[in-house]
């Protein structure tokens, strides 16, 4: 995680960003060639599902979720879930009914470990829920609140004699969840703006001690010593400086989301 963790420069992230692509291709075995393709905004966007009716069913990272024409990709009905989908949808038949049901919710490893760049699909926040869709269907989701964690102004002061130790604690235990270089995606809280960083008690009892084992925040007094825990707080603090002003800036719109999903880069 210390070799793969990516430096917050712009060069560095616009490379890697190139990288980050996503989309169906339909392949026709008899030509050996793609029949037709859509182009998503980025990766890790769910599961197909095709039904004899000529219909591909996809859910994105982006929250939206398509039926496309399974003969030419035609984009034919799409549906705003809220939330990044992952998982492929189904089909049934009840009492004579025909559903499609997808399962909605942001997570895996790509969102917790890429951290701010999973952002490149589109912002959403995590709302686990089933969705199904039937032809005289009417439900309507609940309004939801799509701003996330936001930012808050972080401690002035943090000692930069820690700060490379503290990036090398953070990355080997704490990246695979929080994000590369303490940038959250969305699932988990975005440790730069947590009320823990602000005292090294309240953060020690969170990772040290173990407050918050049975919500799935580990403890680490067994791995790490408490002056080494203490350094990713100032490694925190840190990240929290050198990024605040950029996600408070990628917010300045109407719906105070951000609109540049990558944080400081053009995608
Ligand atoms: C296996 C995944 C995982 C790992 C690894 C992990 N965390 Fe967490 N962490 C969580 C979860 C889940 C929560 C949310 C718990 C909750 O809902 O209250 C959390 C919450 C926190 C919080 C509280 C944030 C807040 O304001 O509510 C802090 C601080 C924190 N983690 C720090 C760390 C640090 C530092 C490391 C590395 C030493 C680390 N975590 C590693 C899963 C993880």
């Amino acid at each position: 995680m210390n070799k793969a963790g990516l430096p917050d420069t712009p060069e560095a992230r616009t490379a890697f960003m190139k990288d980050l692509k996503g989309w169906i291709i339909a392949w026709d075995p008899k030509t050996q060639k793609a029949a037709w393709v859509v182009d998503h905004k980025g990766p890790w966007n769910g599961g197909i599902l095709a039904t004899g009716g000529d219909l591909l069913f996809q859910g994105l990272a982006n929250g939206e979720f398509h039926a496309y024409d399974a003969t030419n990709g035609a984009d034919l009905f799409h549906f705003d879930a809220q939330s990044g989908i992952i998982a492929p949808p189904i089909t049934y038949k009840a009492q004579g009914k025909q559903y499609v049901a997808v399962e909605v919710g942001w997570g895996g490893i790509y969102p917790f470990f890429l951290g701010g760049l999973a952002r490149t699909s589109g912002w959403t926040v995590n709302h686990s829920r089933v969705v199904a869709f039937s032809l005289d269907g009417n439900a309507v989701l609940p309004p939801q609140n799509d701003k996330g964690f936001l930012p808050v102004k972080p401690p002035a002061q943090y000692d930069t004699k820690v700060t490379d130790n503290g990036y090398f604690q953070f990355q080997t235990y704490c990246a695979a969840c929080h994000g590369d270089n303490a940038e959250g995606a969305g699932v988990l809280p975005d440790l730069r703006w947590s009320g823990s960083i602000r005292h090294q008690d309240a953060f020690y009892n969170v990772v040290g001690r173990g407050a918050l084992t049975a919500y799935g925040m580990d403890r680490f007094d067994t791995s790490m010593k408490p002056d080494e825990i203490e350094a990713i707080r100032q490694f925190i603090i840190k990240r929290a400086n050198e990024t605040y002003q950029r996600e408070v800036d990628a917010r300045k719109n109407d719906k105070g989301i951000p609109e540049n999903a990558t944080l400081g880069i053009t995608p």
